[in-house]
This record gives C-alpha cells, structure tokens and sequence, in this order.
C-alpha cells in the first residue's frame, strides 16, 4: 500500500517561508512524502506568487478558512511573532501537528496557551530552531553528552551584528514583535546555549537593553533590506544580560542589531571542569594533563539547519517519534526573554517560576 502523503499549510508567505520553509516543503513533495495543499497569507499578491512558485493547490488570505476548507497534518506557522500563537493554537484545535516559526511567542503565558493546545488535541508542537540542525551543534551535543565537559557551570551566548537591523516585515515594531535582537537573534543563541548544557532550568535573569541607533534617520544599515521609517522603530537594538540556572550554572548573553563593534559574531560556548566547546571555531578545548588541547570541527559539510529542521519535523511526524526542539524548552527561554525585558525596565533581577 502507497504510504500516506502528510498534507502540509503555510501560513505566512513572506521572507523566511519564501526563503528556508516552502523551498524545504516543496522537496519533500518531490520525495512523495508531502503534499503542499494550503500557503496563506494576508497580504494577497503574496500568496498567490508563492502558490504559483511553490505549487500549493490553493491559496488564502484568513488561516481560519484555510483551516476549515482542507484536513492539515502539518500546519508551518511562518509570520510575524504576533499572530504566533493564534495561528498555532487555531492549527492545533484543527488537528494539525504544528512547526512554528521562532520565537515560540509574544510572552511565557501564550507559549503556555500553545503547549496546553497541543496536550488537549494530541498534537506535536515544534518551534523552528534551526540551529540546533547544524552539523557542527550536532557534534558538539554528542560531545557534552558523552560527559566529555565534565561539570557544565558557565556559558555565553552572543549574537552580534554592526549595523544588522531587519529593513522588512515589523521586526522594529514592539506591538508585533515584542522587542528587537534579543527576542529576534537572541533566542537563537540562548536556545542552542541552553541546549548544548542539557538544558538546565533558569530561576532568574537580570538584563538591560537598548535603543541606541534604530530610530536615528541617519543610521548606516547598509545591505539590511527597505528601510523602514526610523519614527517607527521602537524596540531595543542592544540587549545584554545575565542568567541564573539551577545548580549555579550561569549564562552570559550579549545581542544587538547594531553597535560599534569590530566584527560580527554568532557564537556560543559552554564551559565545563573538564572542557569547554564553542560554536566559533567549532570544537572542543581542554588540557590532557601536559598540553592544551583544541579539537575543532570546522571540517564538518555545511548542513542546512532548516532543511534538517524541516525534515525532523515531518520524520517526527510520519513515525511519530519525540521532536527535538521540545514546547517546555522553548517556553523556558520565552521566560528569560520575559524576565530580562522586565529587569530591563524594573533595574533589577527578575526570578523566573
Ligand atoms: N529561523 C530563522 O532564521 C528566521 C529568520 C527570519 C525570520 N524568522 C522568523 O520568522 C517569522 C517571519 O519572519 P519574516 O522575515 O518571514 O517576516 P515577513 O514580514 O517577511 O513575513 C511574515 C508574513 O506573515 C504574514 N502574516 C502576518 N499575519 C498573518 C496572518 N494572520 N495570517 C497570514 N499571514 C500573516 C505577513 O503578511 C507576512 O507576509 C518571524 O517570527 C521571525 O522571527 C526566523
């Protein structure tokens, strides 16, 4: 008997779907494996483009009549952070399983909506942290669980542009993206630090952030798409933090669209009594008792994190196995993220429940 294709939606067609989602869907279909039956969006030119480019069966400007009109396996929920949760949650009572675009949502209480969602309707939920598909945070996840760090206490997170501010889409409008770098490229980071340290439970954050260049008309954001009017902006652009694990582990975090810095950088590392890792150079870092030692992996193929992610998911999904990139995990750094923009604002540390 031919096997089941799953029947795939997207809603949002805009940069990041155009980009690493609908290209990823529509080879799974020449695989056999998908069908892209709904691609939706509000913005009507842009669906249609996308249907025609893409091959979906149809297209649609409300999720809810996407929704109602066909019977989803998979629902990819690729807009702006606002609508991240309605979307999700409407996908879910639908019966899809749901990949959904990062960040998780717009705070920790609509993640918990989302998570509540697919418990009830029995469905996976899967935020798309593409980095943790990368050949090179694959390595080095097999490394820490080997033991090969030894006690994990400290790690840094940083995410760091010159002058790197979305020109697109509302990624500097705090109504439907909640904040700018830390929200935006922070999580990346934060989500595969935390992962790589076996994901250790936060109880506090302290954090402050910044508004330095975004709204300044004279800002040099060269390359970085339209550019949007400065009037408009009105999250951070720099965002630096401190947070507090269980166990005393600690993580440093460091993010920004633009600074005057002299090189941009998206790294991590975690530090154990044994050896440290980082993302850049990819390796590991320790001392055999008479010599340093560095192991890197920056041989390793360039292995696409979002084709990976993309195929994970709809693995996942056909023989129902666990995903990798857990709701509880992403709702745990939706919570720092919460804490440190409350910090922010409060000058203080905030405890994380
Ligand atoms: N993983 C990554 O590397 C990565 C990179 C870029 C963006 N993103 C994330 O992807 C999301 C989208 O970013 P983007 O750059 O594609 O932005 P974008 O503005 O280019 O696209 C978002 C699209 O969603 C559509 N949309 C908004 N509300 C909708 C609704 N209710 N129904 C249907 N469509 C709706 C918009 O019209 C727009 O076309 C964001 O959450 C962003 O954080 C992730």
């Amino acid at each position: 008997m031919a096997k089941k294709k799953l029947k795939v939606g997207v809603i949002g067609t805009g940069a990041i779907a155009d980009a690493c989602h609908l290209p990823n869907w529509q080879e799974l279909e020449g695989e056999g494996r998908v069908e892209l039956v709904g691609v939706c969006d509000l913005v009507k030119d842009r669906v249609e483009t996308a249907k025609e480019k893409y091959g979906a069966r149809k297209a649609y400007t409300s999720y809810t009549k996407m929704l109602k009109d066909g019977d989803y396996d998979i629902i990819d929920v690729c807009t702006q952070n606002r609508p991240h949760c309605a979307a999700t949650v409407a996908a879910l009572k639908a019966g899809a399983h749901v990949l959904v675009e990062k960040p998780m949502a717009m705070n920790a209480r609509e993640c918990e909506q989302m998570i509540a969602a697919a418990k009830s309707n029995k469905r996976t939920l899967m935020v798309a942290q593409h980095m943790r598909f990368e050949a090179q945070a694959e390595k080095l996840k097999e490394v820490v669980e080997r033991g090969d760090l030894g006690r994990i206490y400290t790690a840094n997170a940083k995410y760091l542009r010159r002058r790197g501010i979305p020109g697109w889409g509302k990624f500097h409008i705090r109504k439907e993206s909640l904040g700018g770098p830390l929200i935006d490229i922070g999580v990346h980071v934060m989500d595969l630090c935390i992962w790589l340290m076996g994901c250790p439970k936060p109880v506090a954050a302290s954090g402050k952030v910044y508004r330095m260049f975004g709204d300044r008309p004279d800002l040099c954001n060269a390359d970085w798409g339209t550019p949007y009017p400065p009037k408009q902006f009105d999250v951070e652009d720099y965002a630096t933090a401190f947070v507090r694990f269980e166990k005393g582990i600690t993580m440093n975090v460091e993010c920004s669209w633009a600074a005057n810095i002299p090189e941009e950088t998206g790294a991590v590392s975690v530090l154990g009594d044994k050896a440290g890792i980082s993302t850049e150079p990819a390796g590991v870092y320790g001392y055999d008792g008479s010599a340093l030692t560095s192991v890197k992996y920056d041989w390793l193929p360039n292995q696409e994190g979002h084709r990976m992610e993309v195929r994970h998911f709809t693995e996942c999904i056909e023989k129902k196995k666990p995903v990798r990139v857990q709701p509880v995990e992403s709702l745990r750094v939706q919570k720092i993220i919460d804490a440190i923009y409350e910090s922010s604002k409060k000058n203080k540390e905030i405890v994380i429940k």
